[in-house]
């Protein structure tokens, strides 16, 4: 698995709204996998959060953003996966206890209901934070 790629995958509603996030992910050293969408046309996020998980799966990623526009319907398609943990986020406080407490792998941002700086921080958050394990670990281990 590569520890140093970043996947994206996202709906049409996040195509702007993305593009800042990946240049910093790429500046802070990673790789980003691009599994799009990079266009306008009207998509259905489960598409996206299918080409996520099987990124993961395959290795071609350690961890994922994804995008929609509440981010709410790709996290839910997402976690149909069970090798996916996709924490929706709307603070730092949830990026930073996403990782910490729930081993979180992907990361879900919202481009309607968000503020790109506000991503920002949430996907530095993101990158930046260890899983604590301990107790923590056994209730990830439950959760597979
Ligand atoms: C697309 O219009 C929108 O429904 C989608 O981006 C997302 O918000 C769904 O949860």
């Amino acid at each position: 698995m590569s520890e140093t790629v970043i996947a994206f995958a996202n709906d049409h509603a996040a195509v702007d709204y993305r593009q800042p996030l990946m240049a910093a992910v790429e500046k802070a050293g990673y790789t980003v996998l691009d599994l799009g969408t990079g266009a306008t046309a009207s998509v259905d996020y489960p598409d996206y959060a299918k080409a996520m998980a099987d990124a993961l799966s395959e290795g071609r990623a350690s961890r994922g953003i994804l995008i929609c526009g509440t981010g709410i319907g790709i996290s839910i398609a997402a976690n149909r996966f069970s090798h996916v943990r996709a924490a929706l986020c709307h603070s730092t406080t949830d990026a930073r206890l996403s990782r910490q407490h729930n081993d979180a792998n992907v990361l879900a941002l919202g481009a309607r209901t968000l503020g790109p700086e506000t991503a920002m921080d949430c996907v530095h958050t993101f990158l930046n934070t260890d899983f604590e394990g301990g107790r923590h670990k056994r209730r990830v281990d439950k959760m597979s």
